[in-house]
């Protein structure tokens, strides 16, 4: 299994913020990893243009369930492919909280991505309150059974558990806590779609930083992670890659 180390940027970026995609590619030109940045959608195309010749995949941060139409505003997954995208980022925590978006959608969605030849990175997570009440388990099992489409092979899908209280607030679970979720995860994921689940990448996402993805990398179970904040910066990001590289 290649393992991925995947950086999202929300809604950061412009064309100036170019310069860390070929800062990223200059320093790890051949890492022993998959490399992914997910900009804003309107980056994507000189995203893609920038790292054109290297080994650097883009995607997307969202995409519409349907394939086209009258839908003001949103981008279907052929779009993004159209732009060079290889991935799409569904169900993070802040559409399900900002958007509204359900398990349903989330998994009508990730339908549409395969469809269109990306490769979805389902979210899955447990508020801060959810962990407090003993909920954890339950709820990520609920959300993986209800956004991850049956069909998935290891090729067409990568998992991501996002803690939502580990997002952008500099706190992470115990490296246990870890080690339980993803031990679950895959376990769960097998129970879904089969033998297939061992292949799938199951990324760790909130507040990865240099400083402990080494030790998070170590944890079983942790095939890569989805970076946020860190990941903007190419020389932040760049010593992840190196540590998921090493690990
Ligand atoms: P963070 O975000 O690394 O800034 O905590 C992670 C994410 O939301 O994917």
């Amino acid at each position: 299994m290649r393992k991925l180390a995947a950086g999202n940027w929300k809604m950061n970026g412009t064309a100036a913020s170019l310069a860390e995609v070929q800062a990223l590619i200059a320093a790890h030109p051949a890492p022993g990893c998959e490399m992914l940045l997910c900009p804003p959608a309107t980056l994507i195309a000189q995203a893609n243009w920038a790292a054109r010749g290297s080994i650097l995949a883009l995607g997307g941060q969202d995409c519409h369930a349907k394939a086209s139409g009258a839908h003001t505003g949103d981008l279907s997954a052929a779009m993004l492919k159209d732009a060079g995208a290889a991935y799409v980022i569904l169900g993070h925590s802040e559409r399900r909280a900002d958007h509204g978006e359900t398990d349903a959608l989330v998994h009508a969605k990730a339908e549409a991505a395969v469809a269109a030849g990306l490769v979805p990175v389902v979210c899955v997570g447990e508020t801060e309150a959810q962990r407090d009440a003993g909920e954890t388990l339950a709820v990520i099992g609920a959300q993986l059974d209800g956004s991850v489409p049956a069909a998935s092979t290891a090729a067409t899908l990568v998992l991501a558990y996002e803690p939502v209280w580990a997002i952008g607030t500099g706190r992470t679970p115990t490296l246990e806590q870890i080690a339980e979720v993803h031990a679950f995860l895959r376990d769960r994921l097998t129970a879904r779609i089969g033998a297939e689940a061992a292949g799938v990448r199951l990324l760790y996402g909130g507040s990865v930083k240099p400083s402990n993805a080494t030790e998070i990398f170590a944890v079983p179970h942790v095939d890569g992670a989805l970076v946020g904040g860190a990941s903007l910066k190419a020389a932040d990001f760049g010593a992840i890659v190196a540590a998921l590289s090493a690990a």
